[in-house]
C-alpha cells in the first residue's frame, strides 16, 4: 500500500490563523461565562451507548443514524460523544453534586461526532461550546443562559436571530402529542413518507420537514404552545418578561421542535443568515426530566450548546498577534551550536520568548530569520566574541554572553 492518507469525510485540521481564532473565541466565551458564574467541565471523549439511547432519546435521528458506536471491551458497547448534555447529566449523578448549592453552573468546550452527511458547517466531528445549570426550574435560569450565548455571539459579531418556545412538561405534551398524531393522520395523503413514517414514534418532527405539502400541513396543525398547561405558560411568561427586560430581542416560534428527545418547557435557537443551509449556531432547552430519566433524583436543567465551527464562519473574532520575540539567538560557527541552545533554553527560562536557529542556516540567513521573526535583540555567537544586536535601533555592542538576558530584561518580569 501506498500514496497519501487524508483526514477522514467531514474532519479537518486546524492550522494558523483558525488555531489563533479558535483561542480568541474560548478567550470571550471562558470570560463571559465565569463572570456569570460558570465552572469548567470536561467529560470522556466516549460514554457508554445506553447513556445516549436513554438520555438523548432512542427515536432522534441522533440515536437512531448518527452515533459511533463500537465493542469498547468487557463486552460494552460505548459510543464517541454526538451532544453534551447527557454525559454531563451523567456526572452530575455520578458525583453526588446535589449536595453542591443549586443551581450547579457547568460550561465545557469540547469535540463531538455524529455521523452526518458533511457540507459547509457540518462535520463528523465538530466542536461545541456549551453550558448546563442544573437544579433549579427558576424561569430566571433560563433568561440568563440565553443572555451569556447572546453576549458570547455577540463579542464575536456573529449576527443572529433567536426564537424560543415552550415545549410543556411530558404529560401536557402527551396530550398535545395525541391531538397532533389525530391531526396528521387525518391528512396523510398530503404528507410525505418519512413524517408518515413517524407518526407514531414522533410526530412533532413533522413541523422540521422541508417536504413542501407537510409544510403547508402543518400550517394549519395544532400548536403545542396554545395548549400548555397554565403553570408552563406561566413560567415560558416569566422568562419571555425577563428577556424584555433585558433588552434580547427574540421571535415566539410555535414551530420550534429541537432534534433532542429530552426538551421539557423552554426551547430555543439562535440562527445567522450569514451561515446557510446548516443556520443554526446554538441551541437548547430545559430538561427537566433528563437528571431522574439517568437515575438521579428528580431534578431540573437547562442548557444550550454551540458550534465552534459555525460561530467562527458566521462571526469575525479579532486575533491576538502571537507574542513578539524578544530574542533571537544565532552563532556563526557550528561548534557554538551547544552555547547557543543553552542561551535560548536560559533565556526562555528566565520568561523571555527566544528562538534557536535550527535548520542549519549560514550567518546570514539565521539573520534573515531573525528579522522575519520580527525578534527584538539577535545575539550573536561567534568564537572570538558574541554581540548583541538591537534590531530596533540596529546597534550592535560586543557584550559578555553570559549577561545577554540581564541586556534583553525590558520590562521586569
Ligand atoms: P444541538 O442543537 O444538537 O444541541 O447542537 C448544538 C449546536 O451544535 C448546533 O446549533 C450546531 O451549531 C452545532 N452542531 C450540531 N451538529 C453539528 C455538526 N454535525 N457539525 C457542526 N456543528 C454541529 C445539542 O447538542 C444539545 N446538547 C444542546 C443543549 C445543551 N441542550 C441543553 N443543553
Amino acid at each position: 500500500m501506498s500514496g497519501r492518507i487524508q483526514a477522514p469525510r467531514g474532519t479537518y485540521d486546524v492550522l494558523g490563523e483558525q488555531a489563533l481564532a479558535r483561542e480568541a473565541l474560548e478567550r470571550h466565551a471562558r470570560a463571559i461565562l465565569e463572570r456569570a458564574g460558570y465552572a469548567r467541565i470536561e467529560t470522556p471523549a466516549f460514554e457508554a451507548t445506553e447513556l445516549f439511547a436513554r438520555g438523548v432519546g432512542e427515536s432522534t435521528d441522533v440515536v437512531q443514524k448518527q452515533m459511533y458506536t463500537f465493542e469498547g471491551g468487557e463486552s460494552e458497547s460505548i459510543t464517541l460523544r454526538p451532544e453534551g448534555t447527557a454525559p454531563v447529566c451523567r456526572a452530575y449523578v455520578e458525583h453526588g453534586m446535589h449536595k453542591l448549592p443549586q443551581p450547579v453552573k457547568l460550561w465545557y468546550l469540547g469535540s463531538f461526532f455524529r455521523r452526518e452527511r458533511p457540507q459547509k458547517g457540518r462535520f463528523r466531528q465538530f466542536w461545541q461550546l456549551g453550558l448546563e445549570a442544573i437544579g433549579s426550574d427558576d424561569p430566571a435560569v433560563d433568561a440568563e443562559s440565553i443572555l451569556l450565548l447572546a453576549e458570547i455571539l455577540e463579542a464575536i459579531a456573529v449576527r443572529s436571530r433567536l426564537r424560543i418556545s415552550s415545549l410543556g412538561m411530558p404529560a401536557n405534551r402527551l396530550r398535545y402529542r395525541e391531538r397532533l398524531q389525530q391531526y396528521l393522520r387525518a391528512n396523510a395523503d398530503r404528507l410525505s413518507e418519512e413524517v408518515v413514517a413517524r407518526i407514531d414514534l414522533n410526530p412533532l418532527r413533522a413541523f422540521d420537514s422541508d417536504h413542501r405539502g407537510t409544510q403547508e400541513m402543518m400550517e394549519g396543525a395544532p400548536r403545542l404552545l396554545d395548549e400548555l398547561d397554565p403553570e408552563d405558560a406561566e413560567h415560558f411568561a416569566q422568562v419571555r418578561a425577563l428577556l424584555d427586560s433585558a433588552g434580547l430581542p427574540y421571535e415566539v416560534d410555535t414551530t420550534l421542535v429541537r432534534g433532542l428527545d429530552y426538551y421539557t418547557r423552554t426551547v430555543f435557537e439562535f440562527t445567522s443568515d450569514d451561515l446557510g443551509a446548516q443556520s443554526g449556531v446554538g441551541g437548547g432547552g430545559r430538561y427537566d426530566g433528563l437528571i431522574e430519566e439517568l437515575g438521579g433524583p428528580p431534578t431540573a436543567g437547562i442548557g444550550w450548546a454551540a458550534g465552534v465551527e459555525r460561530m467562527l464562519l458566521a462571526g469575525s473574532v479579532a486575533q491576538q498577534a502571537p507574542p513578539p520575540v524578544d530574542l533571537f539567538v544565532a552563532y556563526a560557527q557550528p561548534g557554538l551550536r551547544e552555547a547557543a541552545f543553552r542561551l535560548a533554553a536560559d533565556a526562555r527560562r528566565a520568561g523571555h520568548a527566544a528562538r534557536l536557529e535550527l535548520a542549519g542556516r549560514s550567518l546570514k540567513g539565521q539573520l534573515t530569520q531573525a528579522n522575519r521573526a520580527g525578534a527584538r535583540y539577535v545575539a550573536i555567537l561567534r568564537e572570538d566574541g558574541t554581540s548583541l544586536r538591537d534590531m530596533e535601533t540596529g546597534e550592535q555592542q560586543e557584550v559578555d554572553a553570559d549577561t545577554i538576558i540581564h541586556h534583553i530584561a525590558r520590562v521586569p518580569l
